[in-house]
């Protein structure tokens, strides 16, 4: 199955989500070579990391988005959501046996680039804006996020902890 590539005009310029963004990629061309293989282990494990990054970077995204002050934070969050329902849905398809592996993998190919195009790359200008206003980085202001939530014992926020070790590890 031919890999997916990734453009330059696909990066956005935030570093963080840059590189999260080529990170799926991966795991999407991880998903295609697994089909070459009839080792269900194998491919249930690519499918539920492929899962827990991209859920782990829209966690990431949002948090930034937010503290940024985006306007359609609830929108993206929507959008993030309705897509993660769709990939479980494949996910327990799969469970029950079905070969879903290269449906998914169009599935997911086809939307990463519409979304990074699109929605995304609508949040770019506020998101940049804000951290040079703030002189940081898009990985310390969520952390920073994070360390305050944790402060007010903000329910959670022990999910977030989890999923910032999972991109900064
Ligand atoms: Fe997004
Ligand atoms: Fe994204």
């Amino acid at each position: 199955m031919a890999h997916l590539v990734w453009k330059t005009e696909l990066n956005t310029g935030i570093h963080e989500i840059d590189t999260q963004h080529q990170r799926i990629v991966q795991y999407i061309n991880a998903l295609g070579d697994a089909r070459l293989t009839n080792d269900q282990k194998t491919v249930g494990r690519i499918i539920d990391e492929t899962i827990d990054y991209t859920a782990s970077h829209f966690a990431f995204e949002e948090a930034m988005i937010e503290d940024a002050g985006y306007s359609f934070v609830g929108p993206h969050k929507k959008v993030h959501e309705i897509f993660v329902r769709r990939v479980v849905d494949f996910r327990t398809r799969f469970e029950r046996g079905e070969d879903v592996l290269g449906e998914l993998h169009d599935m997911l190919s086809r939307w990463l680039f519409n979304h990074i195009r699109h929605e995304d790359g609508a949040y770019v200008p506020t998101v940049k804006a804000h951290l040079q206003v703030t002189e940081s980085s898009a990985e310390r202001v969520v952390k920073e996020q994070v360390r305050r939530e944790l402060q007010q014992g903000r329910a959670g926020v022990q999910a977030k902890q989890g999923w910032l070790k999972r991109l900064f590890a």
